[in-house]
């Protein structure tokens, strides 16, 4: 039986991640340790929360006794030993990482070498059949320019503290593969939309301001390009790679979408006005603001060798997917609202205290 452990559950990916896992396994037990940042909140679980297959602990990568015990089977249903991890747990926001990169140099690199370290001590290199996939970020690349895309073996070259911070847990998870042949996995992927993703991002924020006719910023010329995936054809992904990828090696994972901001934008404000049956005129909202801080020109990725290898490839077609993204935040402004009060986090914290 897989026992599973997630770690940041309760963010986007993560909480995606988790309901797509118990619905396509009967027999399993997902551990979702999350620290609850600002952009984890339980409330992306409320559908699993019952689930007896499903267990919640608050806590933080960097806690390395708390992650031994988990790994041990001391948070499992009937004790089961933990047999397969998949390390969402980061800070996630390159704006957030240009103004303070402690946090990523301490969740993303640190909590990154703690968790190796977790289980180098406790696995058992003879009777386990251990796996742990580290998700990472076409980020780590740097950027391209016009035409060229990232495939596997290209340097990694990051820009931003965020990438900077992801890429470091990279060499890391190299590292213990190298050193220790530790059963470790690595994935990289383009950008993510779909439901639950916290609006600081473009898509959910733009949707956000557009509903509620605030001003949509647009960093510098909106003509830098991203590579757009459905969270979803993510999820199938990383379980393709956590079962059948080759130990040590590294996987990109891409949706061969790509837009500029500006043309997104522009989408958005189309999908939203005519799902709210308003006058097209969002598009007025939009204003160009400063550029960001060493502003990556355009990802996109190459995914030809797990296409290639494990057989994937995206099933989302960009405009059903943008069009479900987009009902889904119409749908739930309950929900953005709540993620973006303290009262509501706080709210959590009371429930769950320190988690089961
Ligand atoms: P997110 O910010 O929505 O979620 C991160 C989660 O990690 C939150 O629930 C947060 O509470 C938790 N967390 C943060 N620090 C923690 C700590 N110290 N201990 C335990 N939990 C902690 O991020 P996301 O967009 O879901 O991204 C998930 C992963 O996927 C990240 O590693 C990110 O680098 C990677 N990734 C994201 C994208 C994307 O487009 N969102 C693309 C490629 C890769
Ligand atoms: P973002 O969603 O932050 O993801 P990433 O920086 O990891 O790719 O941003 C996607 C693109 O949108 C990026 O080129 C920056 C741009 N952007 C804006 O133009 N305005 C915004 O308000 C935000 C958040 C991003």
């Amino acid at each position: 039986m897989k026992v599973v452990l997630v770690t940041g559950g309760a963010g986007f990916i993560g909480s995606n991640f988790i309901r797509y896992y118990l619905n396509k396994n009967q027999e399993c037990v997902v551990i979702n340790l999350d620290k609850l940042t600002y952009s984890g909140n339980l409330s992306n679980l409320d559908e699993v929360v019952s689930d007896n297959r499903y267990v919640f602990v608050k806590g933080d990568i960097l806690d390395k006794d708390l992650v031994l015990r988990i790994l041990g089977g001391d948070y499992s249903p009937n004790g089961q030993k933990v047999n397969r991890i998949v390390h969402f747990a980061a800070e996630s926001h390159v704006d957030r990482s240009i103004k303070d990169s402690s946090p990523f140099v301490q969740t993303n690199i640190v909590g990154t070498q703690i968790l190796l370290d977790a289980l180098r001590e406790s696995w058992n290199k003879e009777d386990s059949d251990m796996r742990f996939l580290h998700v990472s970020t076409d980020e780590v690349y740097g950027s391209l320019g016009e035409t060229g895309y990232f495939t596997e073996d290209t340097p990694i070259n990051p820009n931003s503290p965020y990438s900077a911070s992801k890429a470091s847990s990279d060499l890391l998870v190299r590292a213990y593969y190298e050193t220790f042949k530790m059963p470790l996995l690595i994935t990289r992927c383009s950008n993510n939309y779909g439901a639950y993703q916290f609006p600081e991002k473009l898509i959910p924020l733009v949707i956000n301001n557009i509903v509620k006719q605030e001003n949509l910023p647009v960093y510098g010329k909106g003509i830098n390009v991203r590579d757009w995936l459905y969270v979803m054809d993510h999820c199938e992904a990383i379980d393709v790679v956590l079962e059948n990828g080759k130990l040590g090696d590294v996987y990109n994972i891409g949706g061969n979408n790509e837009w500029k901001n500006i043309d997104i934008v522009n989408l958005l404000c189309d999908l939203v006005d005519d799902a709210l049956g308003r006058e097209k005129n969002s598009k007025r909202l939009i204003k160009f603001v400063q550029d960001r801080l060493g502003h990556d020109m355009r990802y996109a990725i190459d995914a030809s060798k797990i296409k290639n290898e494990l057989g994937w490839s995206p099933k989302y077609v960009f405009e059903d997917g943008i069009r479900e993204t987009v009902a889904w935040y119409l749908e739930n402004k309950a929900w953005l609202e709540n993620v973006t009060s303290g009262a509501y986090t706080d709210y959590y914290a009371k429930q769950y205290g320190d988690g089961v």
